[in-house]
């Protein structure tokens, strides 16, 4: 086995085919099903692309239709969820109570629908979670913050639904297009952590539900999806620090420290643009005006995406300018990562989709570096 070439984090190790998207870093590109990914944003609406990302064609003014019918019709949630979103303790993190409503759901399942995991079976499944998943999100946001529900409105559509369950009320025209594009940008990209672990569970013939929890569970962290809570905290605190003055001197401490400056560098892209985070930047100074801070909050953005760049050469990952941009359009900070999470629905169900449809047992091997040759007593020690 130590023959084997062996990459810490599986960092460049190819592990599956897949013809969902491809992050093309030579051309900096993110394409989805054959698109640039931010074309696909700057011209269509999130529903169009989530259409494109399941069923791999964009779909005819009738499909796109039916399927924006389809996902209001199945927009509701049992109302078991939000008995147990009011269950859950009032500690529980947002992003948990998300994890444990998608893991219920699968109660309510068709049990034959549940197992099935042909094409057919998880696309009915998969465009059922992603009609349900604003409603998870907010409402279970909603329960551990003593607000009141906001069920969804089946005459709104997918995004304005959205908005209105977040807000309790109807966007305005802006917040909904920034709202819708940020969504877009979300969607899909490869092969992330979540997405690989979604798959490798998908890969056990386990289903679509449990495939999608455990993506929640692996989004949640830091240095994944979890990065767009960190990121504008850390801008916040900066502010309460000394505003912009004080920006420089706080990175340089930061770093000085060794500290991760979250929002920055990535995987893949390295010391490359991620091309969402280049195109969403340009939202920030439209957003701006809409908060109290706003001048203030994109002066001290500006200032960290410079001295990252001066001292590490590192660039903001898309988490960094939606950290900003969620927090202009007045989301609660605990919510970002969920609504990540909910972007990231779609391209999670192509995935498993694909996964079952090309399956391949994921179980890599390792560098043993324990113990050998050791051997037990001859008797039991504990009582048992
Ligand atoms: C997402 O994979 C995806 O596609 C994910 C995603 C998606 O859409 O699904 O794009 C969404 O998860 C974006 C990433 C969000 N995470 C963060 O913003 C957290 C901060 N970023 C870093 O922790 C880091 O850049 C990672 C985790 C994103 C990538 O890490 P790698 O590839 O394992 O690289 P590394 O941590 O080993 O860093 C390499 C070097 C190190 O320096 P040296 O030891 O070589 O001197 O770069 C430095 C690191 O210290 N570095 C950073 C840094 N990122 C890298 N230093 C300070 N701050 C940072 N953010």
């Amino acid at each position: 086995m130590t023959s084997q070439p062996y990459s810490p984090g599986l960092n460049g190790v190819i592990a599956a085919e897949i013809s969902v998207s491809l992050l093309d870093t030579d051309l900096e590109m993110i394409i989805v099903r054959g698109y640039d990914l931010i074309e696909l944003a700057q011209n269509l609406n999130y529903t169009d692309v989530a259409y494109l990302v399941i069923y791999g064609v964009l779909p005819t003014e009738a499909q796109g239709r039916e399927f924006c019918q389809s996902l209001a019709e199945q927009s509701e949630i049992p109302e078991e969820l939000y008995q147990l979103f009011e269950m859950m303790p009032k500690s529980t993190v947002a992003m948990d109570a998300l994890r444990t409503g998608i893991s219920f759901l699968a109660g309510f399942e068709d049990p034959e629908l549940l197992n099935d995991n042909s094409r057919e079976a998880n696309l009915k499944k998969g465009v059922k979670l992603l009609a349900q998943v604003p409603s998870l999100t907010v409402n279970s946001y909603r329960a551990l913050n003593n607000m009141p529900f906001v069920r969804p409105d089946p005459s709104l559509g997918y995004m304005e639904n959205f908005m209105y369950m977040l807000r309790g009320e109807k966007p305005d025209a802006v917040s909904l297009d920034a709202f819708d594009r940020i969504h877009t940008c979300y969607i899909e990209h490869e092969m992330p952590n979540s997405t690989f672990v979604a798959r490798a569970i998908a890969s056990t013939l386990a289903d679509m539900y449990g495939a999608m929890v455990g993506s929640v569970a692996s989004l949640k962290g830091p240095l994944h999806g979890g990065a767009n809570e960190a990121a504008i905290e850390f801008i916040l605190a900066i502010e309460k620090e000394g505003g912009p003055p004080r920006a420089e001197a706080f990175v340089m401490e930061k770093l000085a420290a060794n500290a991760t400056i979250m929002g920055f560098g990535h995987r893949v892209y390295m010391k490359k643009y991620d091309p969402r985070a280049k195109f969403l930047m340009e939202y920030i100074p439209k957003l701006a005006s809409r908060i109290d801070n706003g001048e203030e909050l994109m002066s001290i953005y500006n200032t960290v995406e410079q001295v990252m760049f001066r001292e590490k050469a590192l660039y903001p990952n898309t988490d960094f300018p939606i950290g900003l941009l969620y927090y202009e359009l007045g989301i609660p900070v605990p919510l970002y990562t969920p609504i990540f999470l909910a972007s990231r629905v779609a391209g999670n169900i192509a995935h498993v989709v694909e996964q079952h449809e090309n399956n391949s047992l994921f179980r890599p091997r390792v560098i043993y570096n324990g113990a050998r040759n050791l051997h037990p007593p001859s008797s039991p020690i504990s009582p048992g």
